[in-house]
């Protein structure tokens, strides 16, 4: 930490050191570019030599001198500080040729005397003004330099001269006259006494033709709001006013206005009627808020928001956008360019044959064979996109075929999807581990308005159950722990009848029921109860399967169960993906930004952990949550998706998203003080929960040493006040329709703190990699786990019940997914479960924001965490090696690997992102 100087009184101040020059002024929470200050400025700038710098490879700098016509520089004091800037810009890697045109123009001009000037704050008062120290502005030169080691990295320089007196420089405040913006990375300043000082950015600067407000970048020092050095107070102030924005307008592409808005941006009604969507947030559909954007509203329909055309990108506030690397290259740029290239050649090529596969082989050869694109239709495709490792092509004259990659779950043993305890291992090891619960009351009950929905009484019978529990008594299993159930029934059964309404689309709503057997450890399913809404003709339809030994009931049991996994598709891609990761992070990354300063400590821990989110759930609402978007078409929710996920965020609590909460909740896990997670397992051999425990204490920990880092003063965390804001904020704007709630955990305490941090950490990192990247690794076998079901299983007496008994296989076909869904389903799932070659890992740093830190113990603690995180590596690779876990280790069994930190990019099946990115 620097301390600040006792301010000297005025007569005190040496003559040279007065004339600070204070060339901007905050107006309104805004840093303003006066006019006056600009002429002044241009007028320095004229007169003061520039340089240009280059850094060479031992980081020091090498710098050459243009001394400008007419320009004598200007005498310096000895006790001046000769400083000087090293602006660090990142270039784009494609330009277009109109772009490359006005750069040269640009350079031009830049040579002349306009460009990008910069203003040192410093961190200290000037007793005259009374205002924070800044230095005379200077302009930065040298549009035109290039480092051949780094084509799209470029320095530039400028020197500045300050009094000895000036104190540490806390800010630098940044103007771009371009009428282009640019992307600055760093800006480090040389000459002070304690050595370098850095300031990280990685921020777009806007032009001052789009805005006429200054930028400020602070110093890599974190402070608290109370400990912010008296000479920076206004500009952090002002920062953060100008990111909120007054909640008007449209927003426009520069602007970096992060604001919250309702999902009232779903629905299409002005193109069609039936594209018409209810708003998601308020009183009768509750959801949290998604980021304002501020488009016009429909002609149709004043309450919702127009969509936005192709090929406009929907608006997120611009640090949010994906860099280039991974727009040019994978994951959310290959979702895009399926979106919108390979989805509609699918839909071209199958569309005219949207059959049923007619035997298995056929699903097979999507594998071997591929799919046929015709040229005509494909070659958008191929010149447009770089596909996902799991995709490939094979170009002949005149067809392109889009071949996929053998799935994981198929890989090992062709035969596994269809054994009962491959089905029971993937609700603790699969991609949606998080919906199984222990049985804790019988008879299993609804909580449905019976007036509506029929008798509470589930149709599973103590005599039903019985039959399979060895002897036991239902009491009995239950009170030994042994029953275990997977309940979708009151979230989906309010919506069956609307689902089986739309065309193709047959569902129930399902309840599996399991049996632990003590001696493996390990599930079996032994009852699935399917429901569908009662009617007039008949009250009660629910239906239950066993898995039987006769032909018959083996086929209707293995439909039963694709039943079960169809449902489990939907909640898994709706309600744990997309609502309780994507949608959830949203508000917490417009409440860090609008009510932390970037100088905050906190606000540095959880930064790498927003990156990305708000621009691929823009995407998603734009193209896969959509009306007639991708999961619309794709899943047996079809136009109900979204209201299922509202209707599934009534039950959400923030204090549940707790790994060791959730697993209590659910009764997988019971409370022990012995244990350093405080639960222990009833089941072992829960990879997602033995996995996920150890990331969550390794997270918790460098969480802990954080926090006690910053607020080791008793009441400290109750006084900072942006922090109360930040949670104030969270609760009551961006889950407003919970902010009444009284489980929010208050933040009166640093553990209080710690225990907040530790949730919104997790659910970006280990919960979201846990639940997203098995989606192909799961999905891409479609018999596996169908994403719709067509038909209801056919009961006897009905008319296609005897088509059933002479081809039960043709009848499990047209059930699943036609080709046309399937190929397409498969390739976003594919598309969902690619690593981004610039991925940045749990307790891994890129490159680029080694410096976010000046903090070295925390920089140190850092170094801790990593290791944790390599350590934990290790452990999970021993417990896939054990026999013993047979949840994860036998005979073509997958190992578990979702929450491996690290990965390459690429379909992997592991790795732990720090941010939801995809
Ligand atoms: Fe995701």
């Amino acid at each position: 930490m620097f301390s600040a100087r006792p301010p000297l009184r005025k007569s005190e101040i040496p003559c040279h050191e007065l004339p600070i020059h204070v060339n901007t002024h905050v107006k309104n929470g805004r840093i303003i570019q006066t006019r006056e200050a600009r002429i002044r400025a241009r007028r320095q700038i004229a007169v003061r030599p520039i340089r240009a710098v280059m850094s060479d490879q031992s980081g020091g700098a090498t710098t050459t001198t243009t001394t400008l016509p007419g320009s004598g520089g200007s005498p310096t004091s000895s006790s001046d500080i000769n400083v000087k800037a090293v602006m660090t810009i990142r270039k784009k890697m494609k330009e277009k040729l109109n772009e490359r045109i006005e750069e040269s123009w640009e350079s031009f001009v830049n040579g002349i005397g306009q460009g990008i000037v910069i203003q040192l704050a410093s961190e200290e008062i000037d007793p005259v003004t009374k205002e924070g120290k800044k230095s005379a502005e200077t302009a930065v030169r040298g549009w035109f330099s290039t480092s051949p080691d780094h084509r799209y990295i470029l320095e530039y320089a400028a020197n500045l001269t300050v009094p000895s007196s000036f104190g540490r420089p806390g800010a630098i405040i940044i103007t771009n006259l371009h009428p282009k913006e640019f992307f600055l990375m760093e800006i480090t300043l040389h000459g002070f006494s304690e050595g370098p000082v850095f300031f990280p950015a990685h921020s777009w600067i806007h032009s001052r033709n789009d805005d006429p407000e200054s930028r400020v970048i602070f110093s890599n020092q974190p402070y608290l709001p109370s400990q912010t050095p008296s000479g920076l107070r206004e500009l952090r102030a002002a920062g953060m006013v100008s990111l909120r924005g007054y909640g008007r307008g449209e927003r426009k592409k520069f602007e970096r206005i992060y604001d919250y808005a309702s999902y009232n941006d779903l629905g299409n009604p002005d193109k069609d009627e039936d594209l018409a969507r209810p708003i998601l947030g308020g009183k009768e559909r509750p959801y949290p808020r998604r980021c304002r954007t501020g488009r016009h509203p429909c002609s149709s329909d004043p309450f919702s928001e127009s969509r936005i055309g192709k090929p406009h990108p929907v608006y997120v506030p611009r640090d949010e956008t994906f860099e280039e690397t991974k727009q040019a290259t994978f994951s959310a740029g290959a979702l895009k360019a399926l979106l919108h290239n390979l989805v509609p050649s699918l839909a071209a090529a199958l569309s005219s044959s949207d059959n049923p596969f007619q035997c298995f082989t056929e699903i097979d050869q999507l594998y071997k064979d591929g799919v046929a694109l015709k040229m005509e239709e494909s070659k958008n495709v191929f010149s447009s996109m770089l596909l996902p490792a799991m995709m490939k092509k094979v170009v002949s004259a005149s067809e392109s075929i889009l071949k996929y990659e053998t799935p994981a779950v198929i890989s090992r043993d062709r035969f596994a999807w269809l054994r009962d305890n491959e089905f029971a291992r993937q609700t603790l090891a699969g991609v949606n581990p998080v919906n199984i619960e222990r049985v804790q009351e019988f008879p299993i009950r609804s909580k449905l308005d019976s007036s509506v929905f029929g008798s509470p009484e589930s149709a599973l019978t103590r005599e039903c159950l019985e039959q399979e529990l060895n002897g036991m008594s239902v009491e009995e299993a239950i009170q030994k722990r042994r029953l275990y159930i997977l309940d979708y029934h009151d979230l989906l059964l309010p919506f069956i009848k609307k689902m089986n309404a739309l065309k193709g689309r047959k569902a129930y709503a399902s309840r599996t029921i399991f049996f632990l057997c003590q001696k493996s450890d390990s599930l079996r399913p032994i009852a699935i109860e399917l429901s569908l809404p009662p009617t007039s003709s008949s009250p009660e339809s629910k239906y239950v399967y066993t898995h039987g030994h006769d032909a018959t009931s083996y086929w209707t049991w293995k439909l039963a169960k694709a039943h079960v996994c169809s449902n489990d598709a939907g909640v898994h891609q709706l309600v744990n993906h997309w609502l309780r990761t994507h949608a959830c992070m949203e508000p917490y990354i417009i409440a860090t930004h609008r009510q932390l300063s970037c100088m905050h400590p906190i606000y540095k821990l959880l930064h790498p952990h927003m990156r990305y989110t708000m621009e691929i759930n823009a995407l998603a609402r734009q193209s896969l949550i959509n009306a007639g978007g991708v999961i619309e078409a794709c899943f047996s929710l079809g136009k109900y998706s979204m209201e299922v996920s509202s209707a599934a965020y009534k039950n959400w609590r923030f204090d549940y998203e707790a790994l060791p909460a959730d697993l209590i909740r659910r009764g997988m896990a019971v409370e022990d003080p012995s244990k350093s997670s405080g639960v222990r397992l009833l089941i072992e051999d829960y990879p997602y929960a033995a996995d996920g425990l150890l990331i969550w204490e390794a997270i918790k920990e460098w969480v802990d040493l954080y926090v006690n880092r910053y607020y080791d003063e008793p009441n400290s965390v109750a006084s900072d006040y942006e922090l109360q804001a930040w949670w104030d904020e969270v609760k009551n704007k961006g889950h407003p329709d919970k902010r009444n709630e009284p489980w929010w955990p208050k933040l009166r305490t640093k553990e209080d703190l710690s225990d907040i941090l530790t949730i919104i950490i997790w659910t970006a990192s280990g919960q979201h990699a846990a639940i997203n990247f098995g989606q192909y690794p799961f999905g891409g076998y479609v018999p596996n786990r169908p994403a719709v079901m067509r038909k209801l299983i056919p009961q006897e007496g009905e008319p296609d019940y005897a088509e059933f008994l002479l081809n039960p296989e043709q009848t499990f076909l047209s059930s699943i997914p036609t080709q046309l869904m399937a190929t397409k389903v498969m390739a976003v799932q594919d598309t969902l479960s690619t690593h981004s070659p610039d991925e940045e890992y749990l307790g891994q740093l890129h490159i680029t924001h080694a410096r976010w830190t000046s903090d070295e113990e925390i920089q140190k603690g850092f170094v801790g965490f990593s290791s944790r995180l390599d350590e934990i590596e290790e452990i999970i690779n021993e417990r896939n090696r054990d026999s013993r876990l047979k949840n994860r280790n036998g005979a073509g069994v997958p190992p578990y690997e979702l929450l491996l930190p690290t990965s390459g990019p690429g379909v992997t099946g592991r790795g732990i992102p720090n941010s939801i990115s995809i």
